[in-house]
């Protein structure tokens, strides 16, 4: 086997340009343990990474370094997950190889399969499923204590047989809310990448919601007025544009006007048009939003005081199947707060274009 340097320098500048055309990332160690190629992804990936430079002094990864070292000696390939904590956590499969000894110097090839997001997305499935069945065995051991107390103790008593059919009516429609807030979130998410293009009109969505929400914000004292131009006809889907209309103002009054600290108990609705965008705004006087929440409200199941939200009839997949409506229809949704002033909760949708 000959060792000549260019013709080393030759097969290496190969190598780079070869693992460059790869999707994953991917660096080539030499016998010395240095560095001789690495491609963009790779780079990308780990900015701390130098061509030429002991892999140890640029790769903090005790588990990767000692698989290296255990392939060299044993000449079989392996894998590693790397669990990196700083700046973020992020983890990766790592395939560690050896290569050439024939024509080419003996190397080793390491490519990263990066699992951060694959793992983010089992925890939440994880998380949801654990979320929603406790959502649903709350109201069911209730249901199902109530029910005991009727076939035993209070079999003979009228009085006790009505104060607690009145309440199990209201934890089944709990569970039934429920549920039906999960079917049309998983609808939903189904088509999230079949972007809505019927023709529907803003404004009368907004009205409708309004009308059917009026008798709501009356029992609450709480006034609802409307600011929009005629019509405002974007590309969407009816049903679910509704859902968001109604979503956001009965948020507003339930948890902004009805809680209003302050004289004003109104709700304040406008439609606007911006460039090729309509604009959905519900504002409201009321306690507002901690910063802190912000950024988790359209979470499933994320509630500033879960014990509020359920004694409102709240299931806190409200703000979350909004924000999925909102992404189908390639729109934004945008929350702000001041703690004490209210909440402004404003949505974009692109503009139907005949
Ligand atoms: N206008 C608002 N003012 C204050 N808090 C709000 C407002 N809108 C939503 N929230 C908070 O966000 C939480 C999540 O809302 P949502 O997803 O619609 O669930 P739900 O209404 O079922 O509780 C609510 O429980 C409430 O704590
Ligand atoms: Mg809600």
């Amino acid at each position: 086997m000959r060792m000549d340097k260019d013709i080393r320098q030759r097969d290496r500048s190969l190598i780079r340009e070869l693992i460059e055309a790869l999707p994953l990332a991917t660096l080539v160690i030499a016998e010395d343990d240095r560095v001789i190629a690495t491609n963009a992804v790779a780079r990308a990936l780990l900015p701390s990474l130098r061509g030429d430079e002991l892999l140890a002094r640029s790769l903090r990864a005790p588990d990767v370094l000692d698989s290296v070292a255990r392939v060299r000696a044993s000449g079989s390939s392996e894998r590693v997950i790397w669990l990196e904590r700083v700046p973020v956590e992020r983890s990766f499969e790592v395939s560690v190889a050896p290569f050439g000894g024939d024509e080419f110097e003996p190397a080793l090839i390491l490519s990263l399969h990066d699992l951060t997001e694959a793992r983010r997305l089992e925890r939440m499935r994880v998380d949801f499923v654990a979320n929603a069945s406790h959502e649903l065995r709350t109201p069911l051991a209730s249901l199902l204590g109530f029910v005991e107390t009727l076939q035993g103790p209070a079999r003979e008593d009228v009085a006790a047989r009505g104060k607690f059919l009145a309440i199990m009516r209201e934890q089944a429609q709990r569970m039934s809310r429920l549920v039906d807030d999960l079917l049309s979130l998983s609808r939903i998410e189904q088509h999230l990448h079949v972007r809505p293009d019927t023709p529907v009109d803003l404004v009368g969505i907004l009205r409708h919601i309004v009308d059917t929400l009026t008798p709501m914000a009356h029992d609450h004292q709480v006034e609802l007025k409307i600011a929009a131009p005629p019509q405002a006809i974007v590309a969407g889907d009816r049903d679910e544009l509704l859902r968001v209309a109604e979503n956001l103002i009965e948020n507003a009054i339930k948890y902004g006007a009805a809680a209003a600290v302050t004289q004003n108990k109104t709700v304040d609705i406008f439609i606007g048009i911006q460039g090729a965008q309509a604009v959905l705004t519900v504002c409201d006087h009321g306690p507002g939003i901690a910063l802190d929440h912000l950024p988790r409200l359209t979470e499933r199941f994320y509630r500033v005081d879960v014990g509020e939200s359920r004694a409102k009839g709240g299931t806190g997949l409200g703000l979350a199947i909004v924000k999925h409506i909102v992404a189908r229809h390639r729109g934004r949704l945008n929350i702000e707060s001041k703690p004490g002033e209210g909440a402004s909760f404003s949505v974009n949708l692109p503009l139907f274009e005949a």
